[in-house]
């Protein structure tokens, strides 16, 4: 993602190392967030920048958690249907090349769905789920210990996109981390090398990633899958504003605003921006921002990859590709990658 800047290695305050809380007999919780208002600073300076714009990892909150729930039902949107059934169709074949009882940590993990389907076959000696929504971690991780009582969860409540320290706990065994959804075209391709070899270092010599990746096609595919019918992708960009006006004491009036959705060639990515269709000021936390009419706040990027560049990219930050499977459908793959 343009926005999200990968952080320096963090301070270490009490919230980063205070103890970790149990959530089920064998599920516990670590907080690797530094700060309560990181919020407040990031959105605040994001509508003081030119132009405007609030990182993606923002869009979930409960309902914006719910809202990409739906939007990975709408059949404009292929990704999640495609990512599945690869993980259906090659679950053994998967699991085979990641091992069994491994660490299983996953990025990102939001309802956990996608790691449900190799939690049986991997049988991991520990799986940890790190997400910055805290609501969202929660509930999968108190669901997980109900479906899977033999699994051993250390939960993360961390920003990935941050330089954090694994908890330790657990029994020690090879680590595989897990990044799905095609999460990484979130990033821009130099903080996606960063997050990488960062990856590369958390799991360490002979650890793996397994990670799916949404590859390049046709423009108004891409484009409709970022711009449904239904509205319901503009609902999910335009509840950032909501969110802002509930938790930083916001005056946004959504109807004034509108969901851009395109695809830009040159940096083979979708861009979402929020349009405002008039001039306004806008009052955050206290402070005003001025939109003029047609200014569009930037507010997600989704590179689209070849396997080839991707793995050009992976190389750099010291993995190796092992294996892939390519959707059939469209044009999505899962990779295995290994750190030599
Ligand atoms: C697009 S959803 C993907 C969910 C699931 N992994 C999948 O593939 O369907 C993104 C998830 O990542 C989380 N997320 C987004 N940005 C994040 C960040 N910077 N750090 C940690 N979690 C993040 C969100 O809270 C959400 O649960």
């Amino acid at each position: 993602m343009a926005n999200e800047r990968s952080a320096p290695p963090l301070p270490l305050t009490a919230a980063r190392i205070g103890a970790p809380r149990s959530l089920a007999p064998r599920a516990r919780l670590h907080t690797r967030i530094p700060v309560a208002d990181r919020f407040r600073e990031d959105v605040l300076a994001g509508l003081a920048a030119r132009p405007k714009r609030i990182p993606p990892k923002y869009f979930y909150d409960e309902r914006g958690s719910r809202l990409f729930e739906l939007i990975c039902e709408l059949p404009e949107y292929a990704i999640t249907r495609v990512e599945t059934t690869l993980m259906e169709r090659h679950r053994q074949e998967i699991a085979a090349c990641l091992g069994t009882g491994v660490w299983l940590i996953e990025y990102g993990s939001g309802n956990s769905r996608k790691s449900r389907l190799l939690l049986e076959a991997l049988r991991p000696a520990v799986y940890m789920p790190v997400d910055i929504s805290l609501e969202m971690l929660e509930h999968a991780v108190r669901q997980l210990a109900l479906d899977f009582p033999w699994l051993h969860i250390e939960a993360v409540w961390a920003d990935y996109a941050d330089a954090w320290e694994l908890p330790q706990s657990g029994p020690q065994a090879r680590r595989v981390a897990y990044f799905p959804g095609s999460s990484i075209g979130n990033f821009d391709p130099e903080d996606a090398q960063r997050f990488l070899a960062r990856t590369a270092r958390q799991v360490g010599e002979g650890g793996g990633l397994l990670i799916g990746i949404d590859l390049k096609r046709e423009v108004d595919r891409l484009t409709r899958a970022y711009d449904d019918a239904g509205g319901v992708t503009a609902q999910f960009n335009l509840n950032l504003l909501l969110r802002i006006n509930r938790e930083l004491k916001g005056d946004f009036v959504p109807e004034r605003f509108r969901h851009v959705a395109f695809y830009n060639e040159a940096f083979s990515r979708i861009e979402m921006h929020l349009q405002s269709v008039v001039h306004q000021q806008v009052t955050v936390a206290g402070r005003r921002f001025c939109f003029f009419a047609g200014e569009a706040m930037h507010t997600e990027n989704s590179y689209k990859y070849s396997v080839q560049d991707f793995e050009a990219l992976a190389r750099c930050a010291g993995f190796r590709l092992k294996q892939s499977w390519i959707g059939a459908e469209e044009p999505f793959a899962v990779l295995y990658l290994e750190v030599s």
